[in-house]
């Protein structure tokens, strides 16, 4: 598809809330200029048409979404879905890195948020800026995500200030599994409710762009998005959020288990399995490769 179709189409999906085309933006992975939204686009959002939203982590895939996505999140969540790792604690800058430039590689309009693993943020907010400087640099991506709250405040504003857009997470944080002792729907009790409340402003005040809003009551989402002046980006937390966003494996079908707010698209599972199977039926049966799928020598 050219250029210029995928312009239209990006309009198209915007609609009114579309920002004037001429404000290129030249990419840092491809020559060409592409329109890729950026954190002010996402921003501008609140309370418009719904922000759409999901995860990727490879190139093939990246360009697939792209046509269909706002936001395209390199998620830690690759630790889990892509390596097989049990969460997403063991996740290292590096492999968000090399995940981030295939995303980008594969995208043209969608923008790309990377996420920030486990341990390269909380420490201070000079490492955090350093190593999110080094994955939009490496990657370049526009922006990063944390998993955010009132004692990371100070880390987002840092970042902020200093050039960087971020992303806050806050509800149920899946970098926090080993202290809260499984991935577990958050925000039931009113004093866990009041606490997610209020890292949720916190993090908006602190200058982030948007926040994703994972596994609260649908009452409290609600609140939230009533409340901070960002967009709120739900999983797992209702449609009264201003965009969402799914695991796209989960939604692809490529698991037997998924969280109760899965809604599955497709079954790539199955799918997947019945061509195996049926590769290696032919394999075993000397059917493949057939007359169609060899190379002949040149007569003479
Ligand atoms: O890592 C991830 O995929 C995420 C989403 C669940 C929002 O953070």
């Amino acid at each position: 598809m050219d250029g210029r179709r995928r312009g239209r189409q990006r309009r198209g999906r915007l609609g009114a809330d579309a920002p004037a085309r001429g404000d290129l933006i030249i990419s840092s992975q491809r020559q060409d200029t592409v329109r890729r939204l950026a954190a002010p686009d996402i921003a501008g959002r609140k309370g418009k048409t719904p922000i759409v939203c999901l995860t990727a982590y490879t190139a093939p895939v990246a360009e697939i979404l792209d046509a269909h996505c706002d936001l395209l999140l390199v998620g830690d969540s690759v630790g889990m879905v892509v390596h097989g790792l049990p969460n997403t604690v063991g996740v290292t800058l590096e492999m968000m890195i090399l995940h981030g430039q295939a995303v980008m590689r594969g995208s043209r309009t969608a923008m790309v948020v990377v996420d920030m693993p486990f341990g390269s943020y909380e420490g201070s907010a000079e490492t955090a800026y350093n190593n999110a400087a080094r994955l939009m640099k490496e990657t370049g991506a526009q922006a990063v995500k944390v998993e955010a709250g009132e004692t990371i405040a100070a880390t987002i504003e840092y970042m902020v200030k200093r050039g960087i857009p971020v992303m806050g997470h806050v509800g149920l944080r899946p970098q926090s599994v080993l202290v809260d002792g499984g991935f577990k729907a958050k925000g039931k009790g009113a004093e866990e409710r009041r606490r997610i409340l209020e890292d949720a402003r916190a993090t908006a005040d602190a200058g982030a762009f948007a926040v994703v809003v994972e596994g609260v009551a649908e009452g409290l989402a609600r609140e939230i998005t009533e409340t901070v002046a960002i967009p709120t980006i739900g999983i797992g937390a209702s449609a009264g959020c201003d965009g969402q966003i799914l695991v796209t494996d989960d939604m692809l079908g490529l698991f037997e288990w998924t969280p109760k707010f899965v809604r599955r698209y497709a079954d790539l599972k199955a799918e997947i399995s019945r061509a195996a199977a049926a590769y290696a039926e032919d394999v075993r049966a000397r059917t493949f490769p057939g007359p169609a799928e060899i190379y002949y020598a040149r007569a003479g």
